[in-house]
């Protein structure tokens, strides 16, 4: 049986490809729209990316990539044995620029996020109470639209900040991509595994 991999289909995706390139691994051709796709010893899986720890942690995939930011939203129960040295981003809290806007306890703020957990969990940390309105993507536009007051979320280059008429408040945590492995597969495929990550290792360095 092969070894099933977990992808995004989102920002992780090119630097993914090149990844396993680069380790002589088999990588799915990027025009197919298959969604399962077997390649040789290895078995791929093209997901959106908060769903990835889900299907690893659930055992449908035996491995991984995921962004740390990612994992500190799902809280999934994988282990994580490889930074895989790429996809470097923030996650970042931003408000309208010039605005001066930052949550304070004089009254609470709204804060649109895909990371509801994290951001919540990051104001709480500071003893702010905030209301987080959960969205699934597009996040920048909330505050224009007086959605939200402020938002979370990732900064990889700025530009959708900037151009969206935002700036960075402050950093809530850096992030890149990880490979992630089942718990169980660790174990009981301990030899492919193995193999899978040296081979990332090497070639990510
Ligand atoms: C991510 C993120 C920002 C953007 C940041 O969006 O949510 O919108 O990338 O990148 P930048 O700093 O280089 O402009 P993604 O493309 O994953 O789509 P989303 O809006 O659906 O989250």
């Amino acid at each position: 049986m092969s070894l099933t991999i977990a992808l995004s289909k989102g920002k992780l995706l090119p630097g993914t490809e090149a990844l396993f390139q680069r380790a002589g691994l088999p990588f799915p051709p990027g025009d197919s729209r298959r969604l399962v796709v077997p390649m040789g010893e290895l078995r791929f899986l093209f997901i959106k990316d908060m769903d990835v720890p889900t299907y690893v942690e659930y055992g449908v995939a035996d491995c991984g990539v995921a962004g740390s930011d990612v994992l500190l939203e799902t809280e999934a129960d994988v282990l994580e044995p490889l930074d895989l040295g790429f996809g470097h981003c923030r996650l970042v809290v931003a408000s309208p620029a010039g605005s001066g806007f930052t949550p304070d306890r004089t009254a609470t703020a709204r804060v649109a996020s895909k990371y509801a957990k994290v951001t919540a969990a990051h104001f709480l940390g500071r003893g702010l109470a905030v209301e987080v309105v959960k969205l699934a993507g597009s996040v920048e536009i909330a505050p224009g639209l007086g959605l939200a007051d402020c938002i979370v979320d990732v900064v990889e280059t700025g530009r959708t900040l900037a151009e969206n008429g935002l700036e960075v408040i402050e950093t809530v945590a850096e992030s890149s991509a990880r490979l992630i492995v089942n718990r169980a597969s660790f174990h009981a495929r301990r030899d492919e595994v193995q193999r899978l990550a040296d081979a990332l290792r090497r070639a990510s360095r």
